[in-house]
């Protein structure tokens, strides 16, 4: 796939679940209307999709229908929303700026965030669970791990104890491969169960690409925050120095910390052997991922 297609695919794909997310607050009375403008903003405001995205490339490769991977790419993006909204927030990273607009506690206010970041929670599982899917407990066991102790909260918590440490790369690459890549290798995973059984020796060469994905993205992240700037990034550039948080660049340099995402992105892409062809557009998108300037 040439840059241009993928440009191509990737607007579809986000079209297709920002539709899936704009009707979930469409036709319904909100109780708390502070809180579901929080919410929308949370959500539905800026935002790459680049989860979803994953859903949909790795679903497609074993030959699933768009139609059943609507609700997991909606439930993944859910579930990522709602942990930037806390991410941001005074106790945890305290930023200001999210996708070039203000986090949501900065519009709104402290405790109508924690309670957005909490709706959107439930309503990830909400929308997960709705889906009429043969594997479905097989989907939320995915999403609910991904998510909670052994997957992105656990990362968070590691996260926050390591603020002001030393970790070696290794205990960095836990916290990452937690805080971050436990929900990229969800959205990969949702993707391939909607599509085949976890059997299928193709869904184990998708975790190796994902676990590739999910700490090269994270480390590009971290040396975006360093050589991006804040107009581009839509996030404050340099905030992770200020808050003397542990990242790759702080560790290997700049570019010993990219030479390491690119050797992740060949082995993600090496990983993809055993699903031929069809596999191309996952091959594009883990380079586009340590490519990206936002
Ligand atoms: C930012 O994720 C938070 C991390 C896990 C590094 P993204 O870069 O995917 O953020 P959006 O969704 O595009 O805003
Ligand atoms: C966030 O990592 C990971 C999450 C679980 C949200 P960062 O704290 O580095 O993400 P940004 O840089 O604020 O987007
Ligand atoms: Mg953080
Ligand atoms: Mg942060
Ligand atoms: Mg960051």
């Amino acid at each position: 796939m040439s840059a241009d297609s993928l440009a191509a695919r990737l607007a579809a794909d986000r079209a297709r679940v920002d539709a899936c997310l704009a009707a979930l607050f469409e036709g319904r009375r909100a109780p708390a209307p502070r809180l579901e403008a929080a919410m929308r903003h949370g959500l539905l405001v800026g935002g790459k999709r680049l989860r979803p995205v994953l859903v949909y490339l790795a679903g497609r490769a074993l030959g699933a229908a768009d139609e059943a991977l609507d609700a997991p790419a909606a439930a993944v993006e859910l579930i990522h929303a709602y942990s930037l909204v806390h991410d941001d927030l005074p106790a945890m990273d305290d930023d200001d700026l999210r996708r070039g607009q203000p986090t949501v506690h900065k519009a709104f206010d402290e405790a109508t965030a924690i309670l957005a970041g909490d709706a959107l929670q439930c309503l990830a599982f909400e929308v997960l669970a709705r889906a009429d899917h043969p594997r479905l407990p097989a989907l939320i066991r995915t999403l609910a791990g991904a998510a909670g102790r052994d997957g992105m909260v656990g990362g968070q918590a590691l996260d926050l104890a390591a603020v002001g440490g030393h970790p070696d790369v290794e205990a960095l690459a836990c916290v990452h491969a937690h805080k971050t890549g436990a929900l990229i290798r969800a959205a990969v995973r949702l993707g391939a169960l909607a599509a085949v059984a976890e059997t299928d020796p193709r869904v184990a060469a998708l975790e190796r690409y994902a676990a590739a994905i999910g700490l090269a993205f994270q480390i590009h992240d971290d040396v975006l925050d360093v050589a991006g700037d804040t107009a581009t990034l839509g996030k404050t550039a340099g905030a992770d120095a200020a808050h003397d948080k542990p990242t790759y660049p702080a560790l290997l340099g700049l570019e010993g910390a990219r030479a390491r995402a690119a050797e992740l992105v060949e082995e993600a892409v090496a990983a993809l052997a055993p699903l031929g062809t069809a596999a191309a557009p996952l091959a594009e998108l883990a380079r586009y991922m340590i490519e990206r300037d936002h």
